[in-house]
């Protein structure tokens, strides 16, 4: 892989949505992202959230055993998950913010005013070899405190971004870009790798993807609900060819 590559995550979250709402076994998220895996996914992606409202704790066990990717684990600063967390060791684990009203994570981590605590929640998960990273706004303060708490990565929410562009509200979609390229380069100045994610679709994966400090896209409602019309593998290579093309500066 190229220094330059763009790595693609795939969150496979909705297909147990899909499956919980019958309650049975079917579709299988560990199915999905073996599938994902081989249609050119880097990693795949699971939030355990803790109402376990899609990703339950036998899923997590199942990636863990199946996949040849890295399994990068969502989940909130708890000290139930981060004992989860511990026992697997997975790749990488991505800090997020929960609230049981919201219907997905709504906004980046508030790392800046928890500083000490997810310092101390962190350095265990570090010492165990995970990958830890933060899922924050586009926010220089709660970037620098991410770096200050000892987090390798951060991860930057571009759920705004996908808004407005959805909203067709363009000058409001612009002002976040920038802002999302600006803190980008902000990160890596600091030496923190810069994931991106949330929201992103086709029509608004390419200029998030053409920012030469993001390293990696963790794509997942999109990707499922595209799977309904052209299949999980066309929909995962289709992405991938987006994100690849608008890398090499090659997206008109
Ligand atoms: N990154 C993070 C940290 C997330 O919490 C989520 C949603 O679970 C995603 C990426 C993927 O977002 P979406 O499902 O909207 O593509």
């Amino acid at each position: 892989m190229s220094k330059n590559s763009l790595r693609l995550g795939v969150n496979i979250d909705h297909v147990a949505t899909v499956r919980n709402a019958r309650g049975g076994a079917y579709p299988d998220p560990i199915r999905a992202a073996k599938l994902a895996e081989e249609a050119g996914a880097d990693g795949i992606t699971a939030h355990l959230r803790e109402d376990r409202r899609h990703i339950t704790d036998a899923d997590i066990d199942g990636l863990m055993e199946a996949l040849s990717v890295p399994l990068n684990f969502e989940m909130a600063a708890t000290d139930e998950m981060q004992k989860i967390a511990l026992r697997h060791k997975p790749h990488a684990v991505c800090i997020v913010p929960e609230k049981r009203e919201e219907r997905t994570t709504e906004g980046g981590l508030e790392v800046a005013r928890e500083e000490n605590r997810l310092a101390h929640f962190i350095a265990p998960l570090r010492d165990a070899g995970c990958r830890v990273s933060i899922f924050i706004a586009a926010d220089q303060k709660q970037i620098e405190a991410a770096h200050r708490i000892g987090a390798e990565v951060i991860e930057l929410h571009t759920g705004a971004y996908c808004d407005h562009h959805a909203e067709g509200n363009f000058a409001a979609r612009d002002r976040e870009l920038d802002a999302l390229q600006d803190m980008a380069t902000f990160a890596h100045s600091l030496g923190l790798e810069v994931h991106a994610g949330h929201g992103l679709t086709y029509e608004t994966v390419a200029p998030v993807a053409a920012f030469p400090e993001v390293m990696e896209l963790n794509i997942g409602h999109f990707l499922i609900g595209e799977a309904i019309f052209r299949g999980l593998t066309p929909a995962v290579q289709e992405m991938r060819r987006l994100m690849d093309e608008a890398r090499l500066g090659d997206s008109t």
